[in-house]
């Protein structure tokens, strides 16, 4: 959906600008006229709180990188430096360390959003696919972040973490050796990582650049899953959303602030404030709390199946929990868009949303009972949502009719 462009450069300086490269032409129909639909709630503020806080991983991270020191002997006392004596050091630290589990509480809001409404449906399918895309590459960097302090947890959960690839047949033993740079996780892997860890966050905002590419094609979804129908349904991006984003953003510092200034180690594991040690495996090795679902899907499987076995029947399931993810706009064959008129899809979500909530429960537990049978539970609901729930009700369910005035228009007719 592209508005008509109301760009007309008075000064000389403009136009010649605007004959050569229209970049304030594009920013004027692409930032502030944007036709956006008038009736989007806050969860659709999201978006915009996650653009804001790649700005913020990516500004404190460099800062960050500027004291920090990539070696296996010296990055956790470069870590230990930077909270304690570099200028500043402590705040900005805690950003970036607290700033990732905000980063995931926004990714998740945003992705329940679009699983609720129907975000992903025709014709949004390719801006869904670089969303879940772009969650893949956040997971790798976040995962790799939390290699660098070389902490105990740091060591361990690389080592367990990179393990996995070990059970692909075939190219999983030299994919783990280039993956760690060597037999174990060791100075070479620290380096390895950091340079990821550095780059991938600048792919991630190519991605999102797509991704809002891709949303400005078809234009935003709303609640009610109705395309807009006129200018009528429709407000300019600016001053209208961009106001309501700048509230939500304000509004979400307040925790993260929160948790900066008054808990910014509560998020940690203990153990992580212990230099990586590799003769001495901590009781429990948990990942980051973003990470337990998948990681209660992985362990969950703890028996061999045919041929396969225990530990590749784990790495499938925990890498097919989220490739179903991309086929969920096929998955989903409902004409209805939004889960507002589905009565029969919507006690199926909210038992989803508490399933997800379920499996980060078990994903921090011991591998014992009850959680183990509750985790195997919990995973077939995860793959039986998408995979036989999903394309059922939405294939027999009845939607509620949709009140007259919106089959006009989303805000009704004459809205101004
Ligand atoms: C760094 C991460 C991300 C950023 C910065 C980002 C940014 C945005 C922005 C600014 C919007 C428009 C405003 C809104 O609808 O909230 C949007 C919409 C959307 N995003 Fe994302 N996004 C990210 C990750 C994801 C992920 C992980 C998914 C799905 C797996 C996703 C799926 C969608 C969908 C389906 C829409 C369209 C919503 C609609 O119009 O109904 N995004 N995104």
């Amino acid at each position: 959906m592209s508005g008509h462009s109301s760009y007309n450069p008075t000064n000389p300086v403009a136009k010649w600008l605007d004959s050569r490269l229209p970049i304030m032409r594009f920013s004027k129909e692409h930032l502030m006229d944007f036709p956006t639909p008038k009736n989007l709630n806050y969860w659709w503020t999201f978006g915009a709180i996650l653009a804001f806080m790649l700005v913020v991983q990516i500004a404190t991270g460099i800062v960050l990188a500027m004291s920090y020191t990539p070696d296996a002997a010296l990055a956790f006392d470069s870590v230990e430096n930077i909270r304690r004596n570099v200028n500043y050091g402590r705040i900005i630290q805690a950003t970036h360390a607290v700033g990732a589990s905000m980063f995931f509480v926004a990714v998740y809001v945003h992705i329940g959003r679009g699983l609720y409404y129907g975000s992903y449906k025709e014709p949004r399918e390719v801006l869904w696919i670089l969303g879940v895309l772009i969650f893949v590459l956040m997971m790798a960097t976040a995962f790799m972040g939390y290699v660098l302090p070389w902490g105990q947890m740091s060591f361990w959960a690389a080592t367990v973490i990179t393990n996995i690839f070990s059970a692909i047949p075939i190219i999983g033993d030299p994919l783990l050796q280039l993956l760690r740079g060597g037999f174990a996780v060791d100075n070479p892997t620290l380096k390895r990582f950091f340079s990821l860890h550095y780059l991938l966050p600048f792919v991630i905002a190519a991605v999102v650049a797509l991704h809002i590419w891709a949303l400005h094609v078809p234009g935003n979804n709303n609640p009610v899953g109705v395309e807009v129908k006129s200018s009528h349904d429709t407000v300019p991006f600016h001053p209208y959303i961009t106001m309501k984003d700048l509230l939500a953003i304000v509004l979400f510092l307040i925790p993260f602030a929160w948790f900066v200034f008054f808990a910014p180690d509560i998020l940690g594991h203990p153990d992580n404030y212990k230099p990586a040690n590799p003769l001495i495996t901590p009781a429990h090795i948990v990942p980051e709390w973003y990470f337990l679902p998948f990681y209660a899907i992985l362990r969950a499987i703890d028996f061999d199946m045919w041929f396969i076995s225990a530990k590749l029947g784990g790495v499938i399931f925990f890498g097919g929990s989220i490739l179903v993810l991309f086929f969920v706009p096929w998955l989903d064959g409902s004409k209805t868009r939004s889960g507002t008129f589905r009565p029969l899809f919507k006690p199926f979500y909210w038992l989803f949303i508490f399933n997800f909530f379920l499996l980060t429960y078990l994903g921090a537990q011991l591998a014992v009972e009850p959680y183990s049978t509750l985790s195997k539970i919990s995973t077939a609901y995860y793959f039986g949502y998408f995979l036989i729930i999903l394309p059922i009700v939405s294939r027999i369910e009845t939607p509620n009719p949709l009140p007259a005035s919106i089959s006009e228009s989303v805000l009704g007719k004459g809205g101004s």
